[in-house]
């Protein structure tokens, strides 16, 4: 269909980028991407209107977004000669401005696009070597000014290579050492860096990701306290374990993994040298305040776990007491840390089991048994609880029988 549209308004459209790696890779892949010769926003609009979906536009940069009812988006970029000013550009007579587009992109595996035209429908184009790159599972940069134009793009490289089981080509990684020793990434917002280690956060293989970045000096690059040390690199694995397990377990208490993996990763930092490496990300003022508040909530439990295991051991509510106003995140933490193994177990089963038991009265019935609603609700309902969670009572009556007592 967006051939046939671009046709008939005298266009060329292509499908180009992620889609058609992921595509020859046989990767699943979400996001569709849209080179036009022409005018791409009056193009998505067509388009959009065809699907009826829904359309954003970036008047300045030529570009829309469709996002269909499914939920699944469009891009749509505009391919124009003007719109290059790079210094590495080839003479542009040469040039389609499709492969201008491209050239502007991050590694060749990225450079690939299929023709949608009905007359060359199907069409592979592949001005950089891609398909090579690909069948030689390689990361490679299409200039020696790559990261220097785009820093980020040392995160990008990190991440594909994991992601793909794929290497980075030898002159590509040379261009990041010097790169890096130009202390390139000092030059990039916080925001930025942030927005990649976000996306590395969430790959599968997050984890190879990040011992990569330590492995590459990227990590210390970003700020000279990150450290991933042998220490912090087992606590990673074992909050992996911890992550599968609790996935398994379907439970509706979704885990933030930034929130986690920050807290993971910033573990061995002081408050202060923690805060100043929180500066450098740019977290929002919310954000600091959870990250901290969890931070110190979760510290507190490891020192009452260390002092008090047995107390812990042996009553769930205890364990309930502590932990119920604790993030799931927090939660997951603690049990990483935690060294001593019967208690590791219990925390693990109040999780799976008792930290979604809700109770079965509530302040109406309380209120019902003829007792005046105050904050002494709040207390008798947490008593309850408490006495419930540790004699297995669940049913209303029995509930209501210990709220009246
Ligand atoms: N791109 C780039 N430099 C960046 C970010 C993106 O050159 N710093 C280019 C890439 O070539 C990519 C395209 O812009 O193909 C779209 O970016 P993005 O959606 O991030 O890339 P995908 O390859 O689709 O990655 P993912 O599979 O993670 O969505």
């Amino acid at each position: 269909t967006a051939g046939k549209i671009a046709e008939e308004m005298g266009y060329q459209v292509y499908m180009v980028g992620g889609i058609v790696r992921d595509i020859l890779l046989n990767f699943p892949t979400l996001d569709l991407d849209l080179v036009v010769e022409g005018d791409g926003i009056a193009f998505a609009q067509k388009l959009a209107q065809i699907f009826k979906g829904r359309i954003k536009s970036h008047k300045k940069f030529k570009t829309a977004v469709i996002i269909l009812s499914s939920g699944q988006k469009i891009d749509v970029a505009t391919a124009r000669l003007e719109y290059y000013e790079y210094p590495a550009a080839l003479p542009t007579v040469e040039l389609s401005s499709l492969k201008m587009d491209l050239y502007r992109r991050d590694f060749s595996i990225n450079t690939l696009a299929v023709h949608l035209n009905p007359s060359r429908f199907g069409k592979l184009i592949d001005f950089f070597g891609g398909q090579r790159d690909l069948k030689q599972k390689k990361i490679r940069v299409l200039h020696a000014l790559s990261f220097i134009e785009d820093p980020t793009r040392i995160l990008r490289a990190v991440r594909f290579e994991q992601r793909f089981n794929f290497h980075i080509g030898k002159q590509t990684f040379r261009l990041i050492k010097n790169a890096l020793k130009l202390d390139i990434l000092n030059k990039v917002s916080g925001n930025r860096i942030y927005q990649e280690l976000i996306l590395i956060f969430k790959e599968k293989k997050s984890i190879q990701c990040l011992f990569k970045l330590q492995e590459y000096n990227i990590l210390k690059s970003i700020h000279p306290l990150l450290n991933l040390t042998e220490n912090l690199q087992n606590l990673f694995l074992e909050i992996n374990n911890i992550l599968n397990w609790y996935n398994l377990l379907y439970l509706n208490e979704k885990v933030k993994i930034e929130l986690l993996y920050f807290l993971v990763l910033l573990s061995n930092l002081k408050y202060e040298d923690t805060k100043k490496v929180i500066s450098r990300l740019n977290f929002s003022k919310k954000q600091k305040d959870i990250f901290f508040e969890l931070r110190e909530k979760t510290k507190f439990c490891l020192i009452e776990f260390d002092r008090y295991p047995k107390k812990y051991i042996t009553k769930i509510s205890k364990l309930y007491l502590l932990l119920d106003d604790i993030p799931i995140e927090g939660i997951l933490f603690i049990i990483a840390k935690i060294k001593n193994e019967e208690l590791r177990q219990k925390i693990a089963i109040y999780v799976a089991k008792f930290r979604r038991i809700k109770l079965a009265i509530s302040g109406k019935d309380l209120i019902a048994l003829g007792l005046k609603p105050g904050p002494i609700f709040g207390e008798i309902l947490k008593e309850v609880k408490q006495i419930s969670l540790d004699n297995q009572i669940y049913d209303k009556q029995s509930q209501l029988e210990l709220a009246k007592k």
